[in-house]
């Protein structure tokens, strides 16, 4: 769009003359001009449409120094308090929908595959294997949960060996990397059997607040937003020829869920149930819980081909 045109639609009109306009269209075109010698043509592009909405948005939006300033400030912030336990841009991207909207970008529906959420800051590759029926809790605290589900392809077909990975925050709300100590706990990984089946012993997953003692947390403070994600659960699930998928479940009793999701995560397919059992309700696998209460909950997933 031209500064001429820009000033015709009104976009400029109200805070701009057209020689104040044609100064700052003016300052674009020549950023825009400087990527011309790149070879890489998708490098050029990509330059190109950032500079094109940044610019944009500076002109739309009036920015001042201040702003701009403190603009740096966050992300110098963010650069500060990052680490190799805490990702406050992963955290940033999240808060502001970006991550989301990758997912939406390169997760496109197809048939009745399992639909894909937020990956969040953390997952770890070195969780343990443990074997079927195994216990993923790692000694962190909470309600023990029987997770049992399959995993298909698109035409039905159980999917044998496919890795099964799950990670989750403690009834305290923190994942084992919040922890100062090491510990591992929270985390596991599986193959699926046969006929494509997983089950495991995790927590019941509760509500939790995202990091917000940095830079992302004042900006949900200074904007009026809670931190807080509904109770969840997160698998990725690996397997040859077949899309990676990347999600959770939600448990649908939770009194957060309707409430919302401080990254945006929710999407009604993975919302289940998560049953509670009586203190004393026998175990699938015998397992013995000393009376305590426990519950259960079924996924059944989905991977779509890969590359579609
Ligand atoms: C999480 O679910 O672990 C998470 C996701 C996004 C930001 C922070 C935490
Ligand atoms: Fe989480």
């Amino acid at each position: 769009m031209t500064a001429t045109d820009e000033a015709a639609t009104g976009t400029l009109a109200a805070h701009t003359s057209s020689a104040q306009a044609a100064a700052e269209q003016d300052v674009t075109d020549r950023v825009l001009a400087s990527f011309d010698g790149c070879t890489d043509t998708r490098l050029a592009e990509l330059m190109a449409g950032l500079v094109r909405h940044l610019h944009a948005y500076i002109r739309e939006v009036r920015l001042t120094e201040d702003e701009w300033n403190a603009a740096i400030r966050f992300l110098t912030d963010a650069g500060d308090i990052t680490d190799d336990k805490r990702q406050e841009f992963i955290l940033a991207s999240d808060v502001l929908g970006a991550s989301m909207q990758m997912i939406a970008v390169n997760n496109p529906t197809y048939g009745d595959a399992t639909e894909s959420t937020v990956f969040g800051p953390f997952f770890a590759e070195d969780a343990p294997r443990i074997e079927l029926g195994g216990d993923v809790s790692g000694g962190a605290s909470g309600q023990p949960c029987w997770v049992e589900g399959t995993v298909r392809d698109t035409d039905g077909n159980p999917v044998r060996g496919a890795r099964v990975e799950v990670w989750e925050a403690d009834d305290d709300g923190f994942y084992d990397a919040q922890y100062t100590d090491g510990r591992v706990a929270g985390r596991a990984w599986m193959e699926t059997d046969a006929d494509g089946g997983f089950r495991f012993w995790g927590l019941t997953p509760t509500p939790y607040p995202i990091p917000h003692d940095g830079p992302v947390g004042r900006l949900l403070a200074a904007t009026g937003r809670s931190p807080v994600r509904p109770a969840h659960l997160h698998f990725m699930v690996t397997a040859p020829g077949l899309r990676t998928l990347v999600t959770h479940i939600f448990d649908a009793d939770d009194p957060q869920l309707p409430i919302g999701d401080a990254v945006f995560g929710i999407k009604d397919s993975l919302v289940k149930k998560f049953e509670p059992q009586a203190p004393g309700a026998p175990a699938p696998d015998g397992r013995d819980l000393a009376g305590r209460t426990w519950a259960r909950s079924r996924f059944d997933i989905v991977l779509a081909p890969e590359g579609m």
